[in-house]
């Protein structure tokens, strides 16, 4: 399953390409995209909408296909890998966080948040300690039994960040995190997942549309006709 890797980057992606079929004809999506995270950075990814961040986010979560490219996390190239072992990746590696927190409704914070490391095979007393300390490190304490729906967004979406967080992924993917959000809110919820990130040893690739946000990422990249573009983080305009 390892394949070795000189780079010392934590993802190594080179040429991925990909572009879907309509009726139209092909939508060449990502063109030739090349791009390294190192171990703890946080990159912020900006760019038009419809311009293919979401697709960059769902390959490089190993949620769908590239057409070309490579894409190595840790060394391992993850297209070569199997279903199973992809699935496993998502579970022990990766981190996701989405614009709507996809908590699920039936199940209290504390139980959304306990469920990836059950799925892992922990204890439930363990996971229970894990889920409630990084929580309350989130300062949803109070919050612990309430369902989703007595969660405001800034909370659910810091649930949400809890439960992609909580069993320490090498890298966390968050597309548009904060965009249901008020800007004071966006700016809880982000530091909430720079702070957890860094804490825990998480590279971060963020999409968003906040330039506020994006300024205080490391790094920003604008994904544009396909390709990554280096900009700097005190570039007003998006
Ligand atoms: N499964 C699909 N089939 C066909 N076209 C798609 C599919 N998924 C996304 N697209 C198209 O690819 C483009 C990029 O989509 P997306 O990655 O969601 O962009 P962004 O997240 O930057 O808004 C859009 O034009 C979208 O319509
Ligand atoms: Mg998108």
């Amino acid at each position: 399953m390892q394949t070795e890797t000189k780079s010392t980057a934590l993802l190594d992606v080179q040429g991925l390409c990909k572009s879907y079929t309509a009726p139209s004809g092909t939508l060449d999506i990502l063109h030739q995209v090349s791009l390294e995270l190192q171990q703890g950075e946080f990159l912020a990814i900006v760019g038009e909408s419809g311009s293919g961040k979401s697709t960059l986010l769902q390959l490089l979560g190993t949620l769908d296909s590239s057409d070309a490219g490579e894409v190595r996390l840790h060394g391992t190239s993850i297209f070569k890998l199997s279903e199973s072992e992809k699935a496993k990746l998502r579970n022990q590696s990766i981190g996701f966080v989405y614009q709507e927190h996809h908590l699920i409704p039936e199940l209290t914070a504390l139980e959304n948040v306990m469920l990836p490391l059950l799925i892992q095979g922990m204890t439930r007393h363990e996971a229970q300690l894990r889920s409630e300390e990084i929580l309350t490190r989130l300062h949803l304490q109070e919050r612990l039994q309430h369902p989703p729906t007595r969660l405001s967004g800034g909370e659910a979406q810091r649930v949400a960040v809890a439960r992609a967080l909580v069993t320490k992924p090498i890298l966390l993917l968050a597309d548009e995190p904060t965009g249901n959000l008020d800007e004071a809110t966006a700016q809880t919820v982000f530091q909430a997942m720079q702070a957890l990130a860094l804490d825990e040893g998480a590279a971060v690739m963020m999409v968003t549309h906040s330039s506020a946000l994006a300024a205080q990422a490391d790094r920003m990249l604008r994904l544009h006709r396909g390709q990554l573009i280096q900009i700097s983080t005190s570039e007003e305009s998006l």
